[in-house]
């Protein structure tokens, strides 16, 4: 199996984010089943707030150009997103607004390939985050037409889930990691 390019993102830009953490901990793991990891920082590509008649006036800005083409450039994505309100939080539904507006490839992902997504969320909350991944899966699925895996990890408790490393605690939610990075890997390196 060719190592597949996998870029990895959160959708938080927190100091002591816990979707952070999450992200950090799938990129390793991910690098130990030989990925080509990229870490991608939300912060890198600062993004008006969407708006048509900024689009109108200038168009789509170069940086979400930029952010369009790291994404397609790879064969997979993982998200490691918070839940706002039971769903996608604001700096990650407008990136994706704004990635939507890209017209290269109609619009898709489809530079090199579609990339396939992995989602994975960590709340202070019971469940993880769970609810908003459904809202990102239908907004990945159908605005950018991208597959996404069925299973999910979600870090409930997620304030004291971490060790001091950053590392998972708890055995149920490493293995969860380890099987949706292990199956991340599998789809992606099927894809151009
Ligand atoms: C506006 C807002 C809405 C939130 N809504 C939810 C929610 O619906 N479900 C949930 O589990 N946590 C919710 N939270 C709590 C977040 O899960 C928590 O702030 C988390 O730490 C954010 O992720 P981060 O640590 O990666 O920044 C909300 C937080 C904010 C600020």
């Amino acid at each position: 199996m060719n190592a597949p390019r996998i870029l990895v993102l959160a959708g938080s830009l927190r100091t002591g984010s816990y979707n952070r953490l999450l992200a950090k901990a799938a990129a390793q793991q991910l690098e130990t089943l030989n990925a080509q990891v990229t870490r991608l920082d939300l912060a890198d590509y600062p993004l008006p707030i969407y708006d048509g008649d900024l689009e109108q006036a200038s168009g789509v800005p170069t940086i979400a150009r930029e952010l369009h083409a790291v994404i397609a450039s790879h064969q997979g994505v993982f998200i490691a997103s918070p839940e706002y309100n039971a769903s996608v939080p604001p700096l990650l539904l407008n990136a994706i607004a704004w990635v939507s507006r890209v017209n290269e490839n109609g619009g898709k992902l489809t530079a090199f390939g579609q990339p396939v997504f992995a989602l994975g969320s960590a709340s202070p909350g019971n469940f993880g985050g769970y609810r908003g991944l459904l809202a990102l899966r239908q907004l990945l699925a159908w605005t950018l037409q991208s597959q996404v895996l069925p299973q999910v990890v979600a870090v409930g408790q997620a304030h004291i889930a971490f060790d001091e490393q950053g590392q998972l605690k708890d055995e149920s939610a490493k293995n969860m990691l380890k099987e949706l990075t292990a199956q991340l890997v599998k789809i992606a390196s099927c894809v151009k």
